[in-house]
């Protein structure tokens, strides 16, 4: 089965609204029409107004990097997914390794906004890794299924068809270290092995795997062209608008 192939920028805390509006106007400009690959940038909570504003009757969809579980109330500071979604978001990253380590973020609390996400027809960007001292202890497998299934508990096999998981090992995280194209397929096939045990082939055939961690434009066309590898979940190399063009040209060349 074909999956579109997804290349989705995380911007990360960078970028002030008019930057940021600046930053996907040339995007839009740049991709065109192009419909081989589905193109979603993730800006700041304070550049989602201007920069959906910005893609709007383009092909470039609009993500959050993260939110609140509750719907509303007294949380100081946080977003919610009604929030996101009356600002025409249809993406939101989730459990990303920064939220996890820098904010303390568990998988119980990343299984929450998943649900909350979903219910509100939100798709969630799921993302797992192993840290360093994981992969040098040999626990990767392990870590990414604990974080796999935990992330997932609750979903309906009808949702989770829906879901885009990140595979992105937190030592290549902004650290030029890219995983080899066999270290990524290898965690790629075994996380969708254990969608297939825990949603069936049906399922895991249509959810999207991406890899993150310093992926390039020199080293994407290897990497996407992995029979799991569905696309990027991109850091760095979206906050330029060539190099994110050129990501998404790698991934319609292996399309
Ligand atoms: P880099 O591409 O900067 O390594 O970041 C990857 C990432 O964390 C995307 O979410």
């Amino acid at each position: 089965m074909t999956r579109k192939k997804l290349i989705a920028g995380n911007w990360k805390m960078n970028k002030t609204a008019t930057d940021a509006v600046a930053l996907a106007h040339d995007i839009v400009v740049a991709l065109g029409s192009q419909q081989e690959v589905e193109v979603v940038v993730c800006p700041p909570f304070t550049s989602l107004e201007g920069v959906g504003k910005a893609i709007e009757g383009s092909v470039v969809k609009l993500g959050a990097q993260n939110m609140h579980f509750e719907a509303s109330g007294a949380f100081t500071g946080e977003i919610s997914a009604p929030m996101l979604r009356a600002l025409f978001a249809t993406h939101v990253i989730l459990g990303h390794s920064e939220r996890r380590t820098l904010f303390g973020e568990s998988d119980e609390l990343v299984n929450k906004k998943v649900l909350a996400a979903l219910r509100n027809q939100l798709r969630p960007i799921v993302c797992v890794g192993e840290s360093l001292a994981e992969r040098e202890a040999g626990s990767t497998l392990k870590v990414i299924q604990t974080q796999t299934e935990r992330a997932l508990e609750g979903v309906s096999k009808e949702l989770a068809a829906g879901i885009v998981i990140a595979y992105e090992p937190v030592w290549a995280i902004g650290t030029g270290k890219v995983a080899t194209t066999e270290q990524a397929q290898e965690v790629h096939g075994f996380i969708r092995g254990l969608l297939t045990k825990l949603m069936g082939e049906g399922v895991s055939q249509r959810v999207r795997i991406l890899y993150g961690g310093s992926m390039k434009p020199a080293n994407a066309p290897e990497l996407l062209a992995q029979k799991d590898i569905d696309g990027g979940l991109i850091g760095g190399a979206s906050l330029e608008a060539r190099s994110f063009l050129e990501l998404v040209k790698a991934a319609a060349s292996v399309c």
